[in-house]
This record gives C-alpha cells, sequence and structure tokens, in this order.
C-alpha cells in the first residue's frame, strides 16, 4: 500500500546530551497513522507529531478498546538504523487486536509504515549504544458512542521517543516484591494482548512497591496466587542450578519478543532451558538451598534487567549476592550486540532500514 508523506516544516530542536534522555519522554517529529472505516484500513500516512483533535465521547476513553506496541531503532556503528523483528511485533498486535475485537491488519504495511516513520526520523534515532528511538504503534477505538459494543472506525498511529535505559539507573540490579493482593491478568482474561487495561490495573500495585522501597512487582497467577507470571510489564527468568526456567505462556502472560529472544539466544549458548510453571514456594526453597544463581527481566523496553532482590511478606532475598549475573549480562550483550549490528545475526532477526 502506498504510504503518503507529508513532512514538517517546523522540526523540533533535537535533545544536546543523550545522557539525559531518560525513557519516552519527548517525541520525534513525525508520527505514522492509519484508518480504518466501512470495513477496511486505508491511508496509510507519515504527518508531523501534534495533538490530535477528539470527540470526548470517543469510544476508547470510555471503555480501553485499544492495543499497542513496543519497539526501537537502532543505530548502527556505520550510521544506519536497524529494527529488531518488527514483523513479530505486527503479528503479535493483530492477535491482541483479535482479543480485543479490533479489526486485523496487513502486518506488511505496518512494517512498511514503521520503516518510513523512521527514515522521516532518521536524525532522532540516538547514537549512543543502550539509547534507541522507542517506537510505540497503538490503535484505537474511534467511533463517537457510549454503547458498550465494538467499534466501527479505528485510527492505527506509531509514535517514537528518543529514549535511554527505561531503568534510570540502567543495567543496576532490581528489587521486586511478590504482590499477593493484587494479580494483573486471569486467565480468560486480557493478560496475554498487550493492552491499556492490563496496564492501568498494574499500576496501583506498584506504587505499592514503589513506597516500600522496591521497583518492581513480582505477579502471581490469579486463580491459586501460587505461580508465577511476570514482572512489573516484563517476562521474568530464573537460572536455578544450571536450567535458565521461565514461566510457561498460559494464557494470562504476555509473549515477550525479547523472552522469545532470550529462550533462542540461550539454547545457541548451549544452556538448558524449560518453560514450566513456577510455583513461588518452589522458587524459594530454591533460593534457600543456594540453587537460585540469578534471575532477570526481559523486554523491548527494559531490554535484560537483573532482579538483585526479592521481597516476600516480611521477608527479603538477595539473589546472585545483589549482583547482576553471568547469564544475565550474556545474555544482555548478545541481544544488544545483534540489535546494533555490531556482531551477526544468526536468526535474521535485524531489519535494515
Ligand atoms: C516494552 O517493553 O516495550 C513495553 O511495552 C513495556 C512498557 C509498557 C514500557
Amino acid at each position: 500500500m502506498a504510504i503518503q508523506k507529508t513532512l514538517t516544516t517546523a522540526p523540533k530542536p533535537k535533545p544536546t546530551d543523550e545522557s539525559k534522555l531518560g525513557f519516552g519522554k519527548i517525541y520525534s517529529d513525525h508520527m505514522f497513522k492509519w484508518n480504518y472505516s466501512e470495513g477496511a484500513w486505508h491511508d496509510p500516512r507519515i504527518e508531523p507529531f501534534g495533538p490530535m483533535l477528539v470527540s470526548p465521547a470517543m469510544s476508547v476513553l470510555h471503555y480501553g478498546q485499544e492495543i499497542f506496541e513496543g519497539m526501537k531503532a537502532y543505530r548502527r556503528k556505520d550510521g544506519g538504523v536497524n529494527l529488531f523483528r518488527p514483523f513479530n511485533n505486527f503479528e503479535r498486535l493483530n492477535r491482541s487486536a483479535e482479543r480485543m475485537c479490533i479489526p486485523n491488519f496487513p502486518v506488511e504495511t505496518a512494517v512498511e509504515g514503521i520503516a518510513e516513520l523512521v527514515k522521516a526520523d532518521k536524525d532522532w534515532v540516538p547514537g549512543t549504544k543502550g539509547a534507541s528511538l522507542y517506537l510505540r504503534p497503538n490503535i484505537i477505538a474511534t467511533d463517537e458512542k457510549l454503547g458498550v459494543t465494538t467499534s466501527q472506525t479505528y485510527l492505527f498511529y506509531i509514535i517514537g521517543s528518543p529514549s535511554g535505559p527505561y531503568y534510570a539507573n540502567g543495567l543496576a540490579p532490581t528489587s521486586i516484591y511478590v504482590e499477593d493482593e493484587y494479580v494483573r491478568a486471569v486467565r480468560g482474561g486480557t493478560g496475554a494482548a498487550k493492552t491499556a487495561g492490563n496496564y492501568a490495573g498494574s499500576i496501583l500495585a506498584g506504587e505499592k512497591a514503589h513506597k516500600a522501597g522496591y521497583d518492581q512487582v513480582l505477579w502471581l497467577d490469579g486463580v491459586e496466587m501460587r505461580y508465577i507470571e511476570e514482572v512489573g510489564s516484563s517476562n521474568i527468568f530464573f537460572m536455578i542450578d544450571d536450567v535458565l526456567v521461565t514461566p510457561k505462556l498460559n494464557g494470562s502472560i504476555l509473549s515477550g519478543i525479547t523472552r522469545d529472544s532470550t529462550i533462542q539466544l540461550a539454547k545457541d549458548m548451549g544452556i538448558k532451558v524449560e518453560e514450566k510453571h513456577i510455583l513461588l514456594e518452589e522458587l524459594i526453597e530454591a533460593q534457600e538451598k543456594g540453587r537460585l544463581q540469578e534471575s532477570f527481566a526481559t523486554g523491548t523496553a527494559a531490554v535484560i534487567s537483573p532482579v538483585g532482590k526479592l521481597g516476600y511478606r516480611d521477608k527479603e532475598y538477595l539473589i546472585n549476592g545483589g549482583k547482576m549475573g553471568e547469564v544475565a549480562s550474556r545474555m544482555y550483550d548478545t541481544l544488544t550486540g545483534i540489535q546494533y549490528g555490531e556482531i551477526e545475526d544468526p536468526h535474521g532477526w535485524v531489519y535494515q532500514v
């Protein structure tokens, strides 16, 4: 599908100090837009980034019929720009669309659209390793109506935000608190979809953890509250003895692209990987017996984020002496090496813009 381009005549000044970018605070000059109405996606286009005029009755503002993705554009040493597994992100967005009753879109056009946006905003892609142009595809229900039924019209848009590490302290190990009052998702709910409500519902527990001095929440399953599901807005991995273990996808866990990449890269490294239901009590027992070697979270925004401390009720458990582990460190180097085009890409994950 041809993508129309209207470029800005008033480019904004670019950030001068990339060490002070923070995460998702400033936005590049352009955005991608694509409309759905009368049963079809139409008019994919690049426009200047700017406010959107919306009706106060717009359906998404009331019932949250919305889905999103998180992606990044990485600056290579030769000056070019890489995307990472963009087809996988848009395929997942289509799966989220099915759960949220939003019409599917052709993935090829979405990839073309994000590539055109990155081309238009090429100079907004930071040059420092660890920083990137964070890309946020979003689809919102735009009907002007208050009935709780599916919308007939949608807007798909993508914005870009030059960003540094998701956590202000970069790769410093995080502390997580086991949340045993609130849950993020239940089976049959929307946990496996990337949709706003999952994140809105998680904020209270996050605030509670912050007040108790922790960075993030460790989510347990919504049925028995005994099985480990996710951490904050990321997937979680544990190195127990010599096996890398992560919760098995069960319908309420998000199927992370970084999670999947980590599993494949660990196997490449000769590490045994198990996707399985992990009981919290089993994890604590492994920690007490000295079998829990290290733990880290994975996500597009956070990449690989080591976990140094686990809090549960009135107890605290240090993991790997509170330091980043060897597997996390190797995984971070390998994954970012591929993303920034510094090392070979054995799985064909990189998409050069
Ligand atoms: C990402 O890792 O890109 C996410 O979508 C998590 C987030 C909500 C910042």
